[in-house]
């Protein structure tokens, strides 16, 4: 079996969403306390073993490689005062890895931007993560995902249980049979469902291990919901030959791309953080000292 090498991450959407942040800066780029959210996503790969980072990107979202490389002039200039921690907080950003780029000339879909993928990963299998969905868990959301795949050979998406009434947020996966551990097979998904007509509440946040199948079925799918080309319809082929697997995640997810999950992250992450915790403990308290009692 082939190993999984590559994480291809899409970043070229306009992210409006996050308007005005993102007016002149990809969303990608947006900091959850220091550091851009798209790092997260590159460092759950990497702690995954992954080496090979595929950005499928956009014009005038360069920074986002940049991010990626050194900084001649920042990491010299420091190094020459003397401030070697800062300097390597500079330059150890993604070290380790390599980072392609394809270019995603239209915005037609999340199933089009993984196509643009395919002339780097060719016949190999391949993991996708999403950039706005964060995940911290021990091991990586990603990490388990690819376990899967190398025991079963079979595609293999993340999926957690959400409210009925936010299904309508996902892609969302139909069971086949019961749980195998924390594994069960697909019988079929949909993009985005109304929480009526919705087959399940699992829902897919963003994580996926593939294999290089799904492109022949990228390649002849139709626009589906909201006009694009949805990966989520690709993946309902794979489910109905059979060869589709979900892994249950069940750590912490946050959604970066929405405004309150964008706040619940920068809280959460900046707690994990030895040198902030006390100071944030702090500003919560004082800030739930002051809320007016409801
Ligand atoms: C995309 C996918 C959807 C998935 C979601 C996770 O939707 O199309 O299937 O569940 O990401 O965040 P988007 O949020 O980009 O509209």
């Amino acid at each position: 079996m082939l190993r999984v090498k590559k994480a291809v991450i899409p970043v070229a959407g306009l992210g409006t969403r996050f308007l005005p942040a993102t007016k002149s800066i990809p969303k990608e780029l947006v900091t959850i306390v220091d550091r851009p959210c798209i790092q997260y996503v590159v460092e759950e790969a990497m702690r995954a073993g992954i080496r090979e980072i595929v950005f499928v990107n956009a014009r005038h979202k360069e920074a986002i490689e940049n991010h990626f490389d050194s900084n001649f002039e920042i990491e010299q200039t420091l190094l020459a005062r003397g401030k070697k921690e800062l300097a390597k907080q500079s330059s150890e950003v993604g070290e380790g890895a390599v980072f392609i780029s394809v270019r995603q000339k239209n915005p037609l879909g999340l199933g089009h931007a993984i196509l643009c993928a395919q002339p780097v990963v060719g016949n190999e299998p391949f993991a996708v993560l999403l950039g706005d969905d964060l995940m911290d868990s021990d091991p990586p959301c990603i990490g388990e995902l690819l376990e899967v795949y190398e025991r079963t050979g079979k595609s293999t998406v993340a999926v957690m249980e959400v409210p009925r009434d936010q299904v309508n947020k996902y892609g969302i996966v139909a069971p086949k049979g019961g749980l195998d551990g924390k594994v069960f097979e697909v019988a079929s998904l949909v993009e985005k469902p109304n929480p009526e007509a919705a087959p399940s509440c699992w829902a897919i946040p963003g994580r996926y291990v593939l294999s290089s199948q799904v492109f022949e079925s990228l390649k002849v799918q139709k626009a589906g919901a909201l006009g694009e080309i949805q990966l989520t319809d690709s993946l309902d082929t794979l489910a109905k030959r059979g060869e589709l697997l979900a892994s249950v995640y069940q750590g912490r997810r946050y959604d970066a791309g929405d405004r309150l999950g964008y706040l619940e992250a920068t809280l959460a992450f900046a707690l994990k953080r030895p040198d902030l915790r006390a100071g944030i403990e702090r500003l919560i308290r004082q800030a739930y000292s002051e809320l007016e009692p409801s």
